[in-house]
């Protein structure tokens, strides 16, 4: 299928939007360094080492500034396209199994998309100069962020808050984006080539990028504090669902129960978070986020894998030449398959 079969006209995201920034960020914006980015629209900037959008520097100055982090919190924090919707989902089965058992019909996430019920710090509660209201959030607090681990807000390394980190291998983490970034766009005859982004990513110019310093600061984290981050990656819990899940119960310290495993919880939660379920539900189908994207351009094909459908030799040979020196000693090797 040809990228603009999939696209509908729709109305930008507000993280597109420049106007209204305010003039803190108009200051700060004109002494960072700039880098075409991905839509012809705008340009990417580079704040404490990663690129962003112009329009997400409020969101992340105001979180950065104003983000008391309490000792419960459990943040997901991912790199964009990583799965974050299917593992935000899980945690919210998960951790709010009490107040909403799993096998009853009127659950959260039946009618809400999962980005509603565990928010993005810099891209949901910060923006537009508004102080979110926590006070519907009841303890521990489900919250996410996309942001490097160096532009985290202070007292989140400095509370004994959880950060469960999600990526995916740097291949399907690119086409992902790609779609989805095609996906923003109003003007479809300006749609950027599968090359020029490619060629992007690899200079590390890519949302929250570069992906690979991304990664490894949360993983160098994760080894030398296991208790504080989780790091799990999208084609492991593929793999082994039940597994992966056992891990971040555990981590969460929120471990299932003998009698929840023998009644099916375990297995309910992952059906209930699996690509067919969630995608086909009602508000997934048809709903929209209040910042304006169709809940739908968050499931495509939920696959590992669908590089293969894109990649050229050349492009495989290239990435894994870039992924191979800079994650080389640390540990850490992606599954393509
Ligand atoms: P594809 O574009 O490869 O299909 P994010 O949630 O971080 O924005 O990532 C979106 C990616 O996760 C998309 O990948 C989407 O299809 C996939 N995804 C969404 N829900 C999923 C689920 N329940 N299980 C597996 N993958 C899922």
């Amino acid at each position: 299928m040809s990228i603009s079969q999939t696209i509908s006209p729709q109305i930008p995201p507000k993280f597109l939007l420049e106007d209204g920034l305010s003039d803190e960020c108009k200051t700060l914006l004109s002494t960072l360094r700039k880098q075409r980015s991905w839509l012809a629209s705008h340009d990417f900037y580079n704040y404490q080492g990663f690129w962003l959008d112009p329009r997400l520097l409020g969101g992340v100055l105001a979180c950065q500034q104003q983000f008391h982090a309490q000792q419960s919190d459990i943040i997901l924090v991912t790199t964009p396209k990583s799965g974050t919707t299917w593992v935000k989902s899980l945690l919210f089965f998960l951790m709010n199994r009490k107040k909403y058992p799993i096998f009853e019909q009127d659950h959260p996430l039946l009618v809400k998309n999962p980005h509603d019920l565990v928010p993005f710090l810099e891209l949901k509660l910060y923006v537009d100069g508004q102080l979110p209201n926590f006070s519907s959030f009841t303890s521990p607090r489900l919250l996410a962020t996309h942001l490097s681990f160096g532009s985290l807000p202070k007292s989140i390394h400095e509370s004994r808050t959880k950060l469960v980190y999600l990526c995916r291998n740097p291949r399907d983490t690119f086409i992902s984006m790609w779609h989805f970034t095609n996906n923003l766009k109003l003007d479809h005859t300006n749609i950027k080539s599968i090359e020029e982004c490619f060629d992007l990513f690899c200079k590390g110019v890519s949302p929250y990028g570069p992906f690979w310093n991304h990664v490894l600061d949360y993983w160098k984290e994760s080894i030398e504090k296991p208790n504080k981050v989780l790091f799990l990656m999208y084609e492991e819990i593929k793999a082994q669902p039940k597994l992966q899940l056992k891990r971040l119960a555990e981590f969460l310290e929120c471990q299932f129960f003998l009698e929840e495993e023998k009644c099916g919880v375990v297995d309910e939660i992952l059906r209930m978070c699996s690509f067919d379920n969630l995608s086909n539900l009602e508000v997934n189908r048809n709903g929209k986020l209040s910042s304006g994207e169709e809940n739908k351009v968050f499931f495509r094909r939920g696959e590992v894998g669908d590089w293969k459908n894109y990649f050229t030799k050349e492009m495989s040979e290239k990435l894994d030449h870039i992924i191979k020196q800079k994650f080389q000693g640390s540990g850490l090797s992606f599954l393509y398959l």
